[in-house]
């Protein structure tokens, strides 16, 4: 497949690292910055363009990976070259469709797509919707690539994006601030900083296998574990007095309204 990458920051970085993993695939990018050009020329492996127009002409999928507040100026750029067969996937946070066709016209074949950064390991998760235009044959071109660094699931109403931008974009920051309090007490109580990564990394890997393997849900993984006076129910106490689930629903909720801000805002400066 030939493919156009448009930005080659984060994001682009860890897809272009998984489209390259199929070989069949030819890919063009550029970026505004020249170092960061200068890296993938160097690395090898894709062809860099001299400019977005050519990076359009010369694919047949093209990602727009760039900052929320650049989208319109590249949808500018490369509207009279994007033809009615290429399709345009957007990986752009708060960018609605509705947004992209609006600049470029509602002819046009379009992906909305949210990654996460674990797709560097290739371990991301997608959420995406296809516009009327894109087919079949689209979505699956589109889900062959990505299956090279994540899974994607389908979102069916657009309005959706907000919360999964939450849930799967930005969760894997929760998380990780999670795994920081630990790390932080693992070495309060003089744990080496190697033993206590390991601990905590294994123990939420196992754990999460566990509830995927076997289907139980988390409040009856927890009753299982929670033996009556024993360590467990001790700390889960804690979780609970302190309103655990609170603190966490306040922390997604905040990140999804974000994301509607951010949208309603992009739609705002538009009109
Ligand atoms: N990072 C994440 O975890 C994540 C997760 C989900 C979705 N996203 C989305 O992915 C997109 C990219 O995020 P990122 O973190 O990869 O950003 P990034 O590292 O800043 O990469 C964006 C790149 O695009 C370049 N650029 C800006 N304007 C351009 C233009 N007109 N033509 C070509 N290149 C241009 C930027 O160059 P300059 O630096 O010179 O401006 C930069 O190198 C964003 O829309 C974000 O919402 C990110």
């Amino acid at each position: 497949m030939k493919i156009g990458i448009i930005g080659t920051g984060n994001m682009a970085s860890s897809l272009i690292k998984g489209f390259q993993s199929q070989k069949k695939n030819k890919i063009y990018c550029f970026d505004l910055d020249s170092k960061k050009l200068s890296f993938f020329k160097k690395a090898g492996g894709v062809k860099i363009a001299t400019n977005n127009k050519e990076v359009v002409e010369k694919s047949e999928i093209i990602f727009l990976c760039v900052k929320p507040n650049s989208v319109s100026i590249v949808l500018e750029e490369i509207k009279k070259t994007l033809t009615p067969k290429k399709l345009l996937v957007s990986i752009a946070a708060g960018v609605k469709i509705s947004y992209i066709e609006k600049y470029i016209g509602r002819k046009f074949k379009i992906i909305r797509s949210m990654p996460n950064l674990p797709c560097l390991v290739s371990k991301g998760v997608f959420g995406f919707k296809a516009n009327s235009r894109a087919n079949i044959k689209d979505i699956e071109s589109f889900l062959l690539l990505v299956s090279t660094v994540g899974k994607a699931f389908e979102i069916k109403k657009e309005k959706d994006f907000d919360y999964i931008t939450a849930i799967s974009g930005s969760g894997p920051a929760f998380l990780a601030e999670y795994i920081a309090a630990q790390l932080v007490y693992a070495g309060s109580k003089g744990l080496s900083s190697s033993l206590a990564k390991q601990l905590v990394f294994e123990t939420i890997i196992g754990a999460v296998e566990y509830l995927k393997v076997t289907g139980i849900s988390p409040s009856a993984f927890v009753d299982l574990v929670s033996s009556p006076g024993g360590t467990t129910v001790e700390g889960v106490n804690v979780l609970k007095n302190k309103k655990f689930t609170n603190i966490i629903i306040k922390c997604f909720d905040s990140a999804s309204k974000k994301s509607k801000e951010i949208a309603d805002k992009l739609v705002l400066e538009k009109n």
